[in-house]
């Protein structure tokens, strides 16, 4: 087969079918949408390929809590993945689901090769399983006693169970080397450079062959030969990337493989997409994918919610608020979405996912610094509705466009998405510097008309490169500012080359109506700035319960009916038992008393304010109707009421005497 047919490969982790999509899954699907429309416009054969991981024992479990068969459940299930990244405007190429007959098929050939060759055997383990990270344990890794992960890393304080059964286990320990040696040898493996010193560290200690089955039957992949067993789900899953590109039967399998880029988050690097997955390839004498790439967490409230440890805001509803808040049309809202999620992700850090933040960028990103620019100049009065010819390129607003190509494509290497905008934002704001500078309305006021020329193309020739520069995270939004350029050919496949120079656009087409796109949102309060800088710690803030979707919602601006105040229970409750939350530093776990002898667990973010002793017998005012929710793998069945003192610490209230706990208070 010839390699000029190798398309260039992207994908995103399979994800568990065991809850709905939610913006941490979404950014990196986003991620990877991005990617691929950046390689289109460079004329290559982009494939990307995103789907669902549905042999695991947490997705039985999530099946049957519902009482639903798990195939039904999973084919449900999936298919909300399916829906949300066709709404966020995703073009996944495929979408994969591992209860495919001819995944299994693939695992049980990888299994057959591996087992022939001698890099599986049989043996006996002994040790823990969590299922919440589908992940073994060694017993140093954990607390016996309270049986929960106690080792450093994205784990920690997860419930593990024993496990002792015979089982097989691949040969891990045999490619530590040699996949050291690779990574050493190839400097752009993994990414970013944080994430290959942690995997060098790992490899260090030593990798220790791996347990690779689960005892089980009629749901996983079965083992021929081996009754009772399914395949590892860690070790099925990863196969999916491969089992794409038809290998091996398909003769046409390396148009795909090896795959150029896997995406995901931090917690399946180390462990699974960096070290178990280029040496299984490495078993199986396959060509390495040719970047791995991790970034890091959204928190909320300051905490990694997860679809097992709580709910994390899903992108359809994110949407509304934006489209409900700015009156944006939803493909604008979708675009302004995708631009926060991949703006402000961290690649070494983790960031606090925040609706002020979203608005923050969308008023000032997009409202102020890209929207304005063009309505500016195409409302400009002394502009004619057709693109001018200018008499020379600005030299110093074009070398700044240079540059920030030339930055972009540099960021972009690295699958550096807030870089890459950074780089395109550079560029709007010269533009409207430039336009401000040149005041062509001036210029037109004395005649000048081929200077108001000379300024008005330039401008809008910085937008359009802007808009291409964009174009891969904004699709919708900026095919629509590159109509009112009146641009009917926009970021087609294969136009970088081309359209990534300072000067590509045609005088003599004429604009069409300048409408806003991006309505400036009213916020009553002061949000955020935006972060000037990538990769600097982001600050989480104190909120005293992160079972909310923070909202926008200034304090006391809007006003409510007693009706809508009547909904809410608050009711004084008692202490009596408080506790930390391993693992979650600001996290308190407490038990409290309401009616008779009714006590209800609330978790709560003031440990950084309160001793859990000093609790014990206070009384507090708590919302006694709220919703279940699960932080940190613990349930939290209520809120308690607290402010916030200046530095941000939560304060709590108390009655100002003593009254019988369940007490209502209105
Ligand atoms: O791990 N912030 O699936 P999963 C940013 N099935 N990204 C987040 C995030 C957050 N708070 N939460 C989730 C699995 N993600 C396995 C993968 S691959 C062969 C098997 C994103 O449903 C991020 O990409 O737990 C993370 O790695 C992935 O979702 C985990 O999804
Ligand atoms: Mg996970």
């Amino acid at each position: 087969m010839s390699r000029s047919n190798k398309r260039y490969y992207i994908t995103t982790p399979i994800y568990y079918v065991n809850g709905s999509p939610h913006i941490g899954t979404a950014t990196t699907t986003v991620l990877a949408d991005a990617t691929k429309r950046y390689h289109l416009l460079r004329g290559e054969d982009a494939f990307f390929l995103t789907g669902t991981d549905e042999n695991a024992r947490k997705v039985l479990d999530a099946a049957a809590k519902v009482g639903m068969e798990p195939q039904a459940f999973v084919d449900e299930v999936s298919q909300r993945f399916v829906r949300a990244w066709q709404f966020l405007g995703c073009d996944n190429d495929a979408f994969f689901r591992t209860s495919d007959d001819r995944h299994f098929r693939c695992v049980q050939e990888v299994w057959r090769r591996l087992w022939e060759k001698g890099d599986i055997y049989k043996g006996e383990y002994e040790g823990w399983y969590s299922v919440s990270e589908e992940t073994f344990f060694r017993d140093t890794d954990v607390d016996a006693e309270r049986k929960v992960v106690t080792a450093e890393g994205p784990s920690k304080g997860a419930v593990v169970e024993r496990v002792k059964e015979e089982s097989f286990f691949f040969r891990l320990s045999a490619y530590g080397e040699p996949l050291r040696q690779y990574i050493l040898d190839n400097p752009d493996f993994l990414i970013p450079e944080t994430r290959k010193n942690e995997v060098l560290a790992f490899i260090d200690q030593g990798l220790r062959d791996l347990n690779i089955t689960q005892s089980r039957t009629g749901w996983g992949i079965p083992i021929p030969g081996v009754p009772g067993k399914v395949v590892y789900v860690w070790f099925d899953a990863l196969i999916n990337y491969l089992t794409e590109s038809g290998w091996p039967d398909d003769p046409n399998w390396e148009t795909l493989w090896p795959a150029d880029v896997h995406l995901m988050g931090k917690e399946i690097y180390t462990r699974f997409h960096a070290t178990l997955w280029p040496a299984t390839l490495m078993a199986l004498g396959l060509p390495l994918p040719r970047h791995v790439v991790g970034h890091g967490w959204w928190l909320v409230g300051g905490e990694k919610m997860s679809k097992s440890r709580g709910p994390m805001p899903e992108p359809q509803e994110v949407v509304a608020f934006l489209h409900g808040r700015s009156g944006a049309a939803e493909p604008i809202c979708i675009d302004a979405l995708r631009y926060y999620l991949l703006r402000d992700i961290r690649f070494t850090d983790d960031a606090e996912f925040s609706l002020d933040m979203l608005v923050t960028r969308f008023n000032s990103d997009l409202a102020n610094d890209l929207g304005n620019v063009l309505n500016r100049i195409l409302r400009a009065g002394f502009f004619e509705g057709v693109i001018p010819e200018a008499r020379v390129l600005d030299s110093e607003l074009k070398a700044t466009a240079d540059r920030a190509v030339a930055d972009y494509e540099k960021a972009l290497e690295r699958f550096d998405w807030g870089s890459a905008l950074q780089s395109a934002w550079s560029l709007v704001s010269a533009v409207n510097l430039y336009f401000q500078e040149q005041a062509p309305w001036n210029l037109a006021k004395n005649g000048d008309t081929a200077g108001v020329r000379d300024a008005v193309y330039n401008a809008l020739e910085g937008v359009r490169l802007a808009c291409l520069l964009i174009h891969p995270v904004m699709p919708q939004a900026t095919r629509a500012m590159a109509s009112q350029l009146g641009l009917t050919d926009f970021a087609e496949r294969g136009s970088w080359a081309q359209g990534s120079r300072f000067g590509a656009l045609v005088p003599g087409t004429a604009t069409g109506e300048a409408t806003p796109l991006f309505p400036r949102i009213e916020v009553k309060k002061p949000v955020p700035e935006p972060k000037p800088t990538r990769e600097t710690k982001t600050k989480t803030e104190a909120k005293p319960d992160v079972s909310n979707i923070p909202t926008a919602e200034p304090e006391g601006g809007e006003q409510i009916t007693i009706d809508e105040f009547a909904r809410v229970q608050f009711k004084v409750a008692e202490i009596v038992a408080a506790e930390r939350i391993e693992g979650a530093k600001k996290l308190l776990k407490l038990q409290v008393r309401l009616d008779g002898d009714e006590t209800r667990q609330i978790v709560s973010g003031i440990a950084d304010a309160y001793a859990p002793e000093a609790l014990v017998g206070k009384q507090i005012v708590v919302v006694a109707n709220l919703k279940p929710a699960v932080l940190r793998g613990v349930e939290s069945q209520g809120m308690l009421l607290a402010a916030t003192d200046a530095e941000g610490r939560a304060v709590l209230l108390h009655p100002d005497k003593v009254v019988a706990p369940g007490s209502k208070v209105k």
